[in-house]
This record gives C-alpha cells, sequence and structure tokens, in this order.
C-alpha cells in the first residue's frame, strides 16, 4: 500500500490544507494528516479538538486518517511504515525553511518530501491569518470549513469574554 503522511499544525485546518491534502488522497492509497502536538507555538485549539476539526473535514474522503504526533516527524513516518512527507509550498517564502526541513528529514530517516504548489486561490493563506482576521471581526467564512468557522467563532467569543 503506498502511503503519505501531510504533518502540520492545523490550529485550525483550512482549505488550503484540504486541498493539499484531498490531492495527497487522489496520489496514494492512504493518507494520515498527522497533527503535531508539541511544536513550540501557542495554540487556539488543543490537539484533541485540532483532530476532531480534521476528521470531520475529511470525513468524505475514504482513505485519510487523522493521528497525533509528539516528538519527530520521521520516527511517526517510521512507526507508520510510511517513506513520503506530502507539503504545500504557497510561495518562495515557504520554500527555504521546508527546503531545510526537507533535507534533514531525508538526511535523518530517508523520508522523501514531496512539495505540492498551492492551489492559487489558497496561496495567501494560513492558519495564523485567519485567526487574526477573525479575531479583529474580519470574514473568513470562506477560509475554513464550516464546522471550523463555528468552533473558531465560539473560541474567539469565549477568549473575548474572559479578557
Ligand atoms: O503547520 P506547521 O506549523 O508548518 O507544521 C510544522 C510541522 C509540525 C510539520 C514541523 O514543525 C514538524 O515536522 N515538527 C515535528 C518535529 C520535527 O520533526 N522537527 C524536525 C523537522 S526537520
Amino acid at each position: 500500500m503506498r502511503r503519505a503522511v501531510c504533518p502540520g499544525s492545523f490550529d485550525p485546518v483550512t482549505l488550503g490544507h484540504l486541498d493539499i491534502v484531498s490531492r495527497a488522497s487522489a496520489i496514494y492509497d492512504e493518507v494520515i494528516v498527522a497533527v503535531g502536538v508539541n511544536v513550540s507555538k501557542s495554540r487556539l485549539f488543543s490537539d484533541v479538538e485540532r483532530q476532531d476539526m480534521l476528521r470531520e473535514a475529511t470525513a468524505s474522503y475514504g482513505n485519510i486518517v487523522v493521528d497525533s504526533f509528539d516528538g519527530l516527524i520521521v520516527d511517526f513516518c517510521h512507526e507508520r511504515g510510511v517513506q513520503v512527507i506530502v507539503k504545500g509550498l504557497r510561495a518562495i517564502s515557504d520554500f527555504d525553511y521546508e527546503l531545510q526541513m526537507a533535507q534533514m528529514n531525508h538526511g535523518l530517516a530517508g523520508v522523501e518530501t514531496l512539495f505540492m504548489t498551492t492551489n492559487p486561490l489558497y496561496s495567501f493563506l494560513s492558519s495564523s491569518l485567519v485567526k487574526e482576521v477573525a479575531t479583529y471581526g474580519g470574514d473568513v467564512g470562506h477560509l475554513v470549513p464550516e464546522g471550523v468557522h463555528k468552533r473558531l467563532t465560539a473560541r474567539l467569543a469565549e477568549r473575548r469574554a474572559q479578557a
């Protein structure tokens, strides 16, 4: 079986992520979307919430499974017997860091990275930008799955009430 891993923070998953994951699912027999649980960034959603949102958003695909990992992505790939990581490239600004990670992951464990160019509709899109715009009241409903939009709106309202 040909399998690939799509790793990320997914805080929260956007339509840009889904574009890459769904296109990977057309190429591989199985795609594991792997949520990094211990990457050093402050999170709006817990790893369980991020996985729930991904499961909801990918439920219609028969060959996408959602999991999480803590530690090196190459160790996760090794445990699952996966040799390929699929990543989206939005712009040249993504390339420097992604190249470093791809070369490190190949050097560490022989894991290959396949870069997929993002659909131009989403080349400006990131989870961070979605959170920032939504925090200040901007409409991001067309940039994330409906379920994510609902959770995002609710979480930001909770945060405002706590402030
Ligand atoms: O969505 P992000 O934040 O761009 O995802 C980055 C992620 C989680 C894919 C990357 O930071 C990662 O693979 N972290 C796991 C730790 C690891 O293996 N680091 C070395 C990479 S060379």
